[in-house]
């Protein structure tokens, strides 16, 4: 069941010629061949050429239903007309102003209105950028030095947080007392001992470690990764509870889970944390990232009358191609949007699910927002432990072969993504796609 790897590649490269040559030719230009360090289905990256609503087309003339949505930035789809429109609007206007411009209380008070732990806005570059800044302010409000985080979320690529994201079992540590492992190499020395790692979905243990640390943890980053691992929200209610009690910030990254719905994962869990970060939707397909929060904690940064509190700024942080590209995408966002949206992921989940059964394979499949993965296991995906026994070979080579049939799709825990132009036809030709892969043999 599902044809080899060697079959699937096979089948790749004879779709893709045209992008084996791009890859060529930038190898000895660029490390790895391309501009960013990203995943792509071995042999070679698909070069992509165009996008028009949820399909994408690549520069071998391959038409795709786009799976991907930019990792769940893309929520409306390619060259949405409003947002468009938007930036062209800005571009007419001019690039870059040297000084603030009206988008940007328009943009902040659009996103308050959503997202209930938000009362006050900054924007950045990147969600990563947003996490830098705020773990200096997080121990500039309380003084205390070390942030928690949980064993198998990422929160951005630095030094403050990237820590445990996807250990291998031989490095995590006891499940009770996870070890805090850098993820990248060349990080600064003993960055890890600043940060405490927790495992989701086990409260005993988290409440333990939370207690013997609390006098100097600022804050607990959390991300409720809907969609991802199946955490229930009684959880996210605890860490809520714990933190409160403890005097310890509660931090959401919403750069993904901002997808779960019109607030984000915080406001379909009605919980309030008193920061979170931002990024992809927020931007609107542009590069952006923001920080809200409560106003009491954000008002730390504004040093316009002598406050010495984080400088947090940057050249093109909260440019306005980004802000009106967002806003757009944030305005378009109505309650039909979303109920579309919401009809097409129940769609989709119910129809892998019947599809997984009558092949027989076991999948745990989990959905939330515009995202879904089809896990194929025969246990549930709580935590980053359970992940690493899913059927990784089968689940690459699932989305190899769907990608080969037309959908292109992502990888690992954002591995298929909706998005607002989509049909009840796109999802039900995933969903033929899906069995036949699962069936397809060598
Ligand atoms: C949950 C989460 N947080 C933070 C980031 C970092 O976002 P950015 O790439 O905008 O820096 C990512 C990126 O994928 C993410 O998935």
């Amino acid at each position: 069941m599902v044809k080899s790897k060697e079959a699937l590649q096979a089948v790749y490269a004879e779709r893709t010629p045209k992008s084996r040559m791009q890859w060529e030719r930038g190898k000895p230009v660029m490390p790895g061949g391309v501009i960013k360090s990203a995943y792509w289905f071995a042999p070679h990256p698909t070069y992509m050429d165009r996008g028009d609503g949820c399909y994408i087309w690549d520069i071998d003339g391959n038409k795709y239903v786009d799976f991907t949505n930019h990792h769940t930035a893309t929520i409306l789809g390619h060259n949405h007309p409003a947002v468009m429109e938007a930036i062209q609007k800005e571009l007419e206007r001019g690039m870059a102003l040297s000084g603030p411009t009206t988008l940007e209380a328009e943009i902040a008070e659009e996103l308050i209105e959503r997202i209930p732990g938000v009362e006050k806005v900054r924007y950045t570059n990147s969600a990563t950028e947003s996490a830098i800044h705020i773990a200096r302010m997080v121990r500039t409000i309380t003084g205390k030095p070390k942030l928690a985080k949980f064993e198998g979320a990422y929160h951005g690529s630095h030094d403050a947080l990237e820590f445990s994201t996807a250990p291998s079992i031989d490095q995590a540590g006891p499940e009770d007392a996870p070890n805090t492992v850098p993820a990248q190499p060349g990080m600064i020395p003993n960055a890890e001992d600043s940060v405490i790692m927790l495992p989701y979905n086990q409260p005993e243990t988290v409440d333990l470690i939370l207690r013997e640390h609390k006098d100097e943890l600022a804050a607990v980053f959390f991300d409720g990764k809907p969609a991802m691992m199946d955490i229930p929200v009684e959880f996210s209610q605890f860490i809520r509870d714990i933190t409160d009690e403890l005097g310890i910030l509660l931090v959401y990254d919403e750069t993904v889970s901002f997808m779960a719905g019109p607030g984000g994962y915080q406001g379909e869990a009605e919980i309030k944390p008193d920061l979170s970060m931002f990024g992809k939707i927020v931007g609107g397909g542009l590069p952006g990232g923001a920080i809200g929060g409560k106003s009491e904690y954000m008002d730390l940064l504004d040093i316009s009358e002598g406050n010495e509190g984080p400088f947090v700024s940057g050249t093109f942080s909260g440019n306005s191609m980004t802000l009106a590209a967002g806003l757009a995408t944030l305005r378009a966002l109505t309650p039909d949007i979303y109920a579309h949206i919401d009809g097409l992921r129940q769609r989709a989940h119910i129809g892998l699910e019947n599809a997984a059964e009558r092949v027989g394979i076991p999948f745990h499949i989990l959905s939330a927002g515009t995202m879904i993965n089809a896990y194929p296991s025969s246990t549930p995906v709580r935590d980053h432990r359970s992940y690493l026994n899913i059927d990784s070979d089968m689940f690459e080579r699932i989305l190899l072969g769907l990608t080969n049939k037309g959908n292109y799709m992502g990888r690992g825990h954002m591995s298929m993504v909706l998005s607002a132009p989509m049909e009840n036809s796109d999802v039900d030709r995933l969903i033929n796609a899906f069995e036949e892969v699962l069936n397809d043999q060598d």
